[in-house]
């Protein structure tokens, strides 16, 4: 996965672009580049590593900087190693050419055999040299314009992008196409400006009007011209839709936090709190959610909710699985995406899935989704990101309305759908008569007092920091969790492996005598959650089993908490909540735990080595 951003207008364009480009950032960050078109020529600036390391270079030469057009683009290799020559853009072998390109192009290398055959010789290792060039040689051979030559390329590509296409010899104009990857074009006032980009972050502060391209839609933008959208396949035209922004700037800056990461951290009690805006009605003693009431049938009709999610979205799909089971009272498989799409999963008219993703745009996400609406199930989308793949793509769905995560670790995406999913198994019980009404209320008292409780405990960073430099240097950790605390174990173990590189893992904590508990010895850190519901009796008796083999035991605990305190080396306290809603608040100390030991160890907390925020690649 990449980032885009584009510019073509009166202003200059590299600020514009760079300053995108870092926005953009989330998304790939092991190369990146930039076309400046000054009206005569094309200087291109490419390095291996970070925006800021492209600044420096162009930094070297002033006229680096020069143009009116500007494309830019920060990777996340697939094709070819992360180096200056596969660093975008890529222009075509006549040098007219420039792309950028967020996808891949599966049959790159039968296009290139062909293209080798016809004179065509290649720079780098990647498929979008390869597409440029396939641009360039029907343009030449049909004479067409670059509008129609990138449409015709593109019918005779198989795979996914997001690209933005330049030709110097027509310099008022950009061409911009996708298929599985997100573009947005910002509308400048009077059409005097463009920006292309991946999402609509880098363009905030231009304009709030956009386009967001569907799949196989290319879009002709020119300088003073209303932006002409066209189907791909058959050539139609298509009158686009342009959306006015909601996002801030300062949703998208880091607002005085070193990292977004934390700054993700502190928001959560507001984002809880827009997810249960307008939905949850404590006066009414009432949930409401039309894109669940609008479908009631088929989710009481289930004979099965499947929840089908990647990553930290998979584990707020596991605690939804205990969710829906425990006030639904309905049956619950959550599969992993990738599992999901290639396993010939036995899919009927009479499932719910329920699609989990806080980008919206994760490739193993929409082809699972994709395969079960080809089968017939009712497909309900759990999204963050406003309008994109997935949330288009399903039936029906709510968002999550966390606002912009742009650390590549997961933190209010995770407890905002948390908070969805405990919505709608509230407002499912209710329905089909599995919550009595006072029950019902009792939970809507108590997730009422769930924001407040994220505050207060966000009081303890400094006592987590602590910690976090006790277990810095440890090698593994584990984390272990029962009942609706297992898959926050699974959640803790990934915050801490994806940003501190430190290997963790996560257990049922029952499971741990069944064979992790073999690891344990004085230098394993055990991170054991033990609030004072459920099973508490028996995460006490693990914990002394953790104990006699003198593991170190870090437990989160239910304020005034006694027994585990005794046994435990550190305890770290939670305010009271009924078991279900204590997901919401042990994860809070884990994910504090992960980012302070990450700085403590000196690593890149928003942008972990090789990672992605969203994975739109298999
Ligand atoms: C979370 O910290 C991860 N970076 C990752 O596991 C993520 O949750 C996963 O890739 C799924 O992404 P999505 O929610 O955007 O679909």
């Amino acid at each position: 996965m990449c980032g885009i951003s584009a510019y073509i207008g009166y202003r200059e364009a590299y600020p514009i672009v760079i300053n995108g480009l870092k926005r953009l950032e989330y998304r790939g960050y092991d190369s990146a580049g930039v076309m400046l078109f000054d009206g005569t020529n094309v200087q291109l600036s490419k390095t291996k590593g970070k925006v800021s390391a492209l600044e420096k270079i162009t930094e070297e030469e002033e006229e680096r900087k020069v143009g009116n057009i500007g494309m830019g683009h920060t990777r996340w290799a697939t094709h070819g190693v992360p180096n200056d020559v596969n660093s975008h853009p890529h222009t075509s072998q006549s040098g007219d050419l420039v792309i950028v390109h967020n996808g891949i192009i599966e049959n790159y290398d039968t296009i290139k055999r062909e293209l080798i055959t016809r004179g065509y010789s290649f720079q780098s290792d990647t498929d979008t040299e390869v597409l440029i060039n396939l641009i360039e040689e029907v343009k030449k051979t049909e004479g067409f314009k670059l509008g129609k030559a990138v449409q015709i390329a593109l019918t005779n590509v198989v795979g996914a992008y997001a690209i933005s296409v330049f030709d110097k010899n027509n310099p008022n104009e950009i061409i911009v196409a996708r298929l599985g990857s997100p573009i947005a074009i910002g509308i400048g006032k009077e059409h005097k400006e463009f920006f292309v980009a991946s999402d609509a972050s880098p363009f905030v502060e231009y304009t709030k009007d956009a386009i967001y391209l569907e799949d196989e839609e290319m879009a002709i933008i020119k300088i003073g011209k209303h932006v002409k959208v066209r189907k791909i396949k058959n050539d139609k035209e298509v009158k686009p839709t342009i959306q006015k922004l909601k996002m801030s700037l300062d949703q998208i800056e880091k607002g005085g936090y070193d990292h977004f990461m934390l700054k993700e951290i502190h928001e959560q009690p507001k984002a809880i709190k827009d997810t249960f805006r307008g939905r949850m009605l404590p006066l009414e003693g009432e949930i409401k959610m039309s894109s669940i009431e609008d479908h009631l049938d088929k989710f009481l009709e289930a004979n099965r909710i499947i929840i089908i999610a990647c990553g930290t979205s998979w584990h707020a799909g596991l605690v939804g699985e205990y969710l829906f089971e425990d006030m639904a009272r309905i049956p619950v498989e959550v599969e992993y995406a990738s599992e999901f799409r290639y396993r010939n999963p036995i899919i009927t008219n009479k499932d719910v899935v329920i699609a989990i993703s806080q980008s919206g745009e994760t490739a193993d996400t929409l082809a699972a989704i994709k395969l079960a609406k080809s089968k017939g199930a009712f497909v309900y989308g759990v999204c963050n990101v406003v309008g994109s793949s997935i949330a288009r793509e399903t039936h029906s769905g709510a968002y999550t309305h966390a606002g912009p995560e742009i650390g590549v670790a997961s933190t209010k995406a995770f407890t905002t759908q948390i908070t969805v999913l405990t919505l709608i198994a509230l407002k499912l019980g209710r329905a089909n008569g599995s919550l009595a009404s006072h029950t019902f209320n009792d939970y809507i008292k108590k997730m009422q007092l769930i924001p407040r409780q994220v505050e207060e405990l966000l009081n303890i960073d400094s006592h987590v920091k602590d910690i976090a430099n006790v277990y810095k240097d440890a090698k593994n950790c584990l984390y272990l969790g029962r009942g609706f605390n297992f898959p926050v174990a699974l959640e803790g173990a990934l915050k801490l492996k994806e940003i501190s590189y430190i290997h963790a893992e996560g257990y049922p904590a029952a499971e741990m005598k069944h064979g992790p508990i073999a690891l344990i010895d004085e230098n394993m850190p055990i991170f054991v959650i033990a609030t004072n519901k459920g099973h508490y009796e028996k995460v006490v008796s693990n914990i002394q089993e953790i104990k006699s083999r003198a593991g170190k035991i870090i437990a989160v605990v239910t304020q005034g908490d006694v027994q585990v305190k005794e046994i435990a080396d550190h305890v770290i306290e939670i305010p009271d909540t009924v078991e279900a809603l204590t997901p919401l608040l042990t994860t809070i100390p884990l994910q504090l735990l992960s980012y302070h030991i990450a700085v403590l160890l000196g690593k890149n907390v928003d942008q972990p080595r090789n990672l992605a925020k969203s994975v739109t690649v298999e």
